[in-house]
């Protein structure tokens, strides 16, 4: 099975993160995969919604910490992140999230583009960029204190304090909490709805909330050029190391 599982279930492009052996962290080609089953869709007239999937275990443990470990030696991030984070923000299409387990760093960043994210009770929501000696990216820096207020905003993406499914519905990240055995069913169910609702009328309403797609993108590109200095910093440097070094 490929890491990035990519289907149509009638109107509906459903991507599903498949790397368990990795707890669905994200590779480069991942990303890549990711990004082009989104670009296309803007442009495919069969597509209404897309569903954002990962496994029932976890959602997705962020981006490989092996390959940030590559990207610091180069100084460069990869331009698949970058790629998957534009093609994100630039969506025209509806985007529902399923959640299941944690969903760290851009795991959980990356439903801040998404319109509406079921959870899972099981579900966690947590973003360690500072302790790795990061920063929020995808756009986060922007669109979280905007949609929960700075404190909580900072609570989560700077103090890295996990949020529960209960705390991140509050929060606004999430729309709806159900029992794990009906996530599935339930996630699938809000994407056929909104996928039934009439197409032009979702993306022009989808347009106006979301506010200006420019603004969002050049947050992503700010947030990357910091990103990429960060990512060579002696703090991150060490805290991938003490992670990818746990075991031996
Ligand atoms: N990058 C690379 N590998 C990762 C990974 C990541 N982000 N997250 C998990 N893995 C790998 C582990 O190295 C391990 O590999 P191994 O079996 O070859 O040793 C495997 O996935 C299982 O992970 P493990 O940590 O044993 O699972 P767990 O259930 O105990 O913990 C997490 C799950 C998600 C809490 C934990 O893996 C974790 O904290 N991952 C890092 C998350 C992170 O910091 N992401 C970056 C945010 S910016």
């Amino acid at each position: 099975m490929p890491d990035i599982i990519i289907s149509n279930e009638g109107a509906i492009r459903k991507i599903r993160i498949n790397r368990p052996e990795k707890k669905n962290a994200l590779t480069l080609a991942m990303y890549d995969a990711m990004a082009t089953a989104i670009e296309d869709a803007s442009t495919e007239t069969s597509v209404r919604c897309l569903l954002l999937a990962g496994s029932a275990e976890i959602f997705c443990a962020g981006n490989d910490l092996n390959d940030f470990v590559a990207m610091a030696r180069t100084g460069a991030l990869g331009a698949p992140i970058v790629r998957f984070l534009h093609a994100l923000a630039r969506c025209e299409k509806p985007i529902v999230a399923s959640v299941s387990g944690a969903a760290v760093g851009v795991g959980t960043t990356m439903l801040l583009h998404c319109d509406q994210v079921i959870a899972s009770d099981t579900a966690v929501f947590l973003t360690p960029f500072v302790s790795l000696g990061l920063l929020p990216e995808a756009g986060s820096s922007l669109i979280a204190p905007r949609l929960m207020g700075h404190a909580r905003a900072f609570s989560l993406l700077v103090m890295g304090k996990p949020l529960s499914a209960e705390e991140a519905k509050t929060a606004g990240i999430v729309a709806a909490v159900v029992p794990g055995a009906e996530l599935d069913a339930q996630s699938l169910a809000v994407a056929r709805e909104i996928a039934a609702l009439p197409t032009e009328s979702v993306a022009a309403a989808r347009r106006l909330m979301r506010g200006s797609v420019e603004e969002t993108v050049a947050r992503i590109d700010e947030e990357v050029e910091v990103f990429k200095t960060r990512l060579a910093s002696p703090e991150a440097q060490k805290a991938f190391a003490a992670f990818l070094s746990r075991k031996n």
